[in-house]
């Protein structure tokens, strides 16, 4: 029988900490039930001493979540421990499948002389505290050796020891710069495992950044190599230049069966999915020649390469797209359909409404688009949902109509009627094209002073008749949001997304960013 290998999320941390891509409670709940159903072990789900709003989103998530272990990061010290401890604490009540306890410290000379300005003895005594105590909320804990790429062999057999008798269930070695390479890593891996005295006894876990393209390739070097849990994120997501893809991780470990002697638990249809959530969400684009998750993932353009398909597909093609979840996606629905099909088709999707009003208005919302596009699509419709969900924030503006025009020769000019707590106002202006006109027009009205730090439009299905999706991104002060909106009109989901992003500048349940 094969091994398993633990998948352990940490979209909603470490990816969290790319630029721009805070996300709201809402949101993460929301990629919080995707990981679920996609089957991931555990959902880092944040770092709960950073600020009240993250305690406040890993709470939340250890409250909802059953089938995935919740889990929040802390660094060794007394206020961040107690701080997890509290907020993964619903995570162990009923069903569910417990809470964990991420607690790391720095352990390369580096850092420790540097950044922390301790002595190795001092480093070790701190991670052995900060393991007891993680104890004291939950039996299962994680030690991470920040920077242990660049730390030394034998202090972190020393270290690694000395949490395993503490208590540590997992040891997580992780890659935190980037700077090694598959067989370092993998070696790494090997000598840790042979020379730890208590290494039998826990999960050994591996965490590599990307910083030059190797945080698979590493990470599925320490698998070679003993480790089986692997830290990842959905698309790659993450500090600087990200961390280990866990779609790429997953399916590597699930097409070279042959190759590794371990296999993951994860619904592998859920993975497109995911994807498509998280880069709405975060407003990151997925690049299309992105390996499992990229729109040329598994299209074939040369004759050569489609006349080998059509006649044997393994020819050259080493897994199924429709394995990977695309393709699956025509919806049963059309024009006519009612009330109830439309809930059942939701359901089928897992997306869970909470109210019959938000049902309501997603239905309102399915109707009107069915008018206008042709097919219907699953992503058609988790973008619809969504703009719900984008309603969940208090909403100061929303959109009532929009008109532009776009001539050649002439300069765009937009009009807009839009709702400020409820009162119509109208706006007016000009721009270079028709969005910028648009977000001028409700400059003009709004005087925000934001920043608009990013926009993006992607297509959420093919076809000139798609919806387009919109990310804004908009910087204030120490706050920046991500604003989407979804239309078959870009210019119209140009302004919902503008709006939403103002939304949520206003919004007092907005998180600042973690990295603030
Ligand atoms: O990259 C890193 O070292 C981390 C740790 C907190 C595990 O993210
Ligand atoms: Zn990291």
């Amino acid at each position: 029988m094969k091994d398993r290998l633990f998948i352990f999320d940490t979209t909603l941390r470490d990816g969290e900490q790319s630029p721009g891509a805070s996300m709201t409670k809402e949101e993460k709940l929301r990629i919080a039930r995707q990981l679920e159903k996609l089957g991931v072990d555990v959902i880092e789900a944040g770092f709960a001493a950073a600020s009240p709003g993250d305690a406040d989103a890993i709470r939340t998530i250890a409250e909802t979540i059953q089938g995935s272990t919740i889990c929040s990061l802390a660094r060794a010290n007394e206020r961040d421990i107690h701080a997890a401890g509290g907020a993964i604490k619903p995570a162990s009540r009923g069903n569910r499948a417990g809470g964990r306890i991420h607690t790391f410290i720095a352990t390369s000379p580096i850092h420790m002389e540097k950044k922390l300005r301790m002595q190795p003895d001092q480093v070790v005594e701190a991670a052995i505290k900060a393991v007891k105590l993680a104890l004291e909320y939950t039996d299962d804990v994680e030690f991470s050796a920040e920077d242990a790429v660049r730390s030394e062999m034998d202090f972190l057999v020393r270290i690694f020891d000395e949490v395993i008798k503490a208590g540590a269930r997992t040891i997580n070695v992780p890659d935190t710069v980037g700077y090694s390479i598959p067989a370092l890593w993998g070696e790494r891996m090997k000598q840790l495992i042979e020379r730890v005295p208590s290494a039998d006894k826990v999960i050994w876990s591996t965490h590599c950044h990307n910083d030059l393209g190797m945080a698979v390739a590493n990470s599925l070097a320490a698998v070679m190599n003993g480790a089986r849990q692997v830290e990842c994120t959905i698309n790659g997501l993450g500090e600087r230049a990200g961390n280990a893809s866990l779609e790429e991780i997953v399916m590597a470990v699930r097409t070279r069966k042959d190759v590794f002697n371990c296999d993951t638990r994860i619904d592998a249809t859920q993975i497109v999915p995911s994807s498509k959530l998280v880069s709405t969400i975060t407003g990151y684009p997925v690049q299309p020649n992105k390996a499992i998750v990229g729109a040329n993932a598994f299209a074939h353009e040369s004759g050569i390469h489609q006349d080998g398909v059509l006649k044997h597909r393994e020819t050259y093609e080493i897994m199924r797209a429709e394995d990977v979840g695309w393709h699956a996606n025509r919806l049963s629905l059309g024009k006519l359909s009612g009330r109830n099909a439309f809930k059942t088709k939701l359901s089928e999707l897992g997306i869970v409404l909470d109210s019959e009003e938000a049902l309501n208005a997603a239905f309102a919302r399915f109707k009107d688009l069915a008018d206008k596009k042709r097919e219907i699509f699953d992503e058609d419709l988790q973008a619809l949902v969504s703009d719900e969900g984008y309603a969940t924030d208090h909403e100061r503006y929303k959109l009532v109509s929009l008109k532009v025009c776009s001539e050649t020769g002439e300069v765009p000019h937009a009009q807009l009627v839009f709702t400020d707590e409820g009162v119509e106002r109208q706006a007016d202006g000009t721009g270079s094209g028709p969005v910028d006109a648009t977000f001028k027009a409700l400059e003009s009205v709004v005087s925000s002073s934001a920043n608009l730090l990013l926009y993006s439009v992607n297509n959420i299905t093919r076809g000139t008749d798609a919806q387009g999706e919109v990310t804004v991104r908009l910087a204030l002060g120490d706050r920046v949001v991500n604003g989407q909106g979804a239309d078959t009109d870009i210019v119209v989901a140009s302004a919902k997304a503008y709006l939403h992003a103002l939304n949520k500048l206003h919004s007092k349940r907005e998180r600042a960013h973690p990295q603030v």
